[in-house]
């Protein structure tokens, strides 16, 4: 049998948002049934923007909590930490030299990231994408789930990837991005036309998985609403409650249609109280899972080396084929 490949990873940089786990974790979960899926934590990534060493080390070990409590089956899938692959940094090294400063100057990441750390602007950050690139095409991955905001990046990993094909004679898969029509994209509570960020500087704006029950019931009655009364599916007009939509059809399964219906003549009041709980019960079990991980850093560092052994296998073949064909001795 032979299953298609799936490579995709979330950086390292503190709690997990409600948007993360419906727009991304919940994705995985899903495929992890009918490909083979390698899921990493992108730590190299993490180093783009000044961190705390300890603060690092701790979040990437409770972002592996988070990817099994989230339902990734540690023994059918590879989850692995993106530095105990040496071979993907030195891949990045080979491809950025067959990547253009233009292609990179047009990532708009690059330029909003910039923006945002502008006393900070190091070349990591220029050569992000490169290091992407490397990531999906040491595995030869197939598809590579990403939400709309990576999807610049993918693109030019098809390029940089075609590219060297075309040099040097079929080396990579051309990858192929996966995003998921429903819930690939939450909103905030705050503020419903951007998305659901954990950098949001409004702490109503954001559901963290961490949160507790009480905590999440406050943050949907305070969700930003409109005047009109009714429970009805318009993003443009009606931005706030659409996401409420969105939030509850991605849990429940429930078409916005059948929604509407769910909440025809009710008050808002009551919607928001419906999709808090529908929330708080979804993510009940998976907090259970999480604080039980925690507790268990021997396990998940059993998981992390086994990972890391996994990959390493194929990382080893793709990166010794690609010397090889440059040029360089091996
Ligand atoms: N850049 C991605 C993000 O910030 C994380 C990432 C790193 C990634 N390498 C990847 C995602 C490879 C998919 C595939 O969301």
């Amino acid at each position: 049998m032979n299953k298609k490949r799936v490579l995709s990873g979330i950086q390292a940089t503190g709690k997990l948002t409600l948007g993360n786990y419906l727009g991304a974790l919940n994705t995985w979960v899903k495929m992890q049934e009918e490909y083979e899926c390698y899921y990493m934590i992108a730590d190299l990534h993490t180093l783009t923007v000044r961190r705390e060493a300890e603060e690092l080390r701790k979040n990437t070990l409770n972002l592996i909590a988070m990817y099994i409590a989230a339902g990734l089956d540690p023994e059918n899938n590879t989850i692995f930490i993106q530095s105990h692959i040496p071979a993907h940094s030195e891949l990045s090294w080979i491809l950025g030299c067959y990547t253009y400063m233009g292609e990179l100057n047009r990532m708009t990441q690059f330029k909003d990231k910039s923006a945002k750390h502008a006393d900070n602007i190091n070349s990591g950050l220029f050569t992000y994408p490169v290091l992407m690139a490397a990531d999906i095409l040491i595995y030869n991955a197939d598809y590579v789930p990403v939400g709309e905001d990576q999807r610049q990046h993918l693109e030019l990993t098809r390029d940089i990837a075609e590219r060297f094909n075309s040099i040097y004679g079929e080396t990579f898969v051309i990858p192929e991005g996966y995003t998921k029509k429903e819930g690939a994209r939450i909103m905030g509570l705050q503020n419903p036309e951007a998305k659901m960020s954990k950098s949001s500087t409004n702490p109503n704006d954001v559901i963290f998985l961490e949160d507790e029950p009480e905590v999440i019931m406050k943050k949907f009655k305070k969700a930003v609403t409109d005047s009109e009364g009714i429970v009805k599916y318009n993003p443009e007009t009606k931005p706030g409650i659409s996401n409420l939509m969105e939030i509850y059809s991605v849990i429940t399964g429930k078409t916005k249609e059948e929604i509407e219906k769910e909440f025809e003549g009710q008050g808002y009041g009551f919607f928001k109280e419906a999709v808090g709980k529908a929330v708080v019960e979804k993510l009940k079990p998976v907090q259970e899972k999480y604080k039980e991980l925690q507790e268990n850093p021997e396990y998940l560092e059993n998981i992390y080396r086994k990972g890391a052994e996994q990959a390493r296998i194929i990382a080893t073949k793709t990166i010794e084929d690609v010397k090889r064909k440059v040029g360089l001795v091996i």
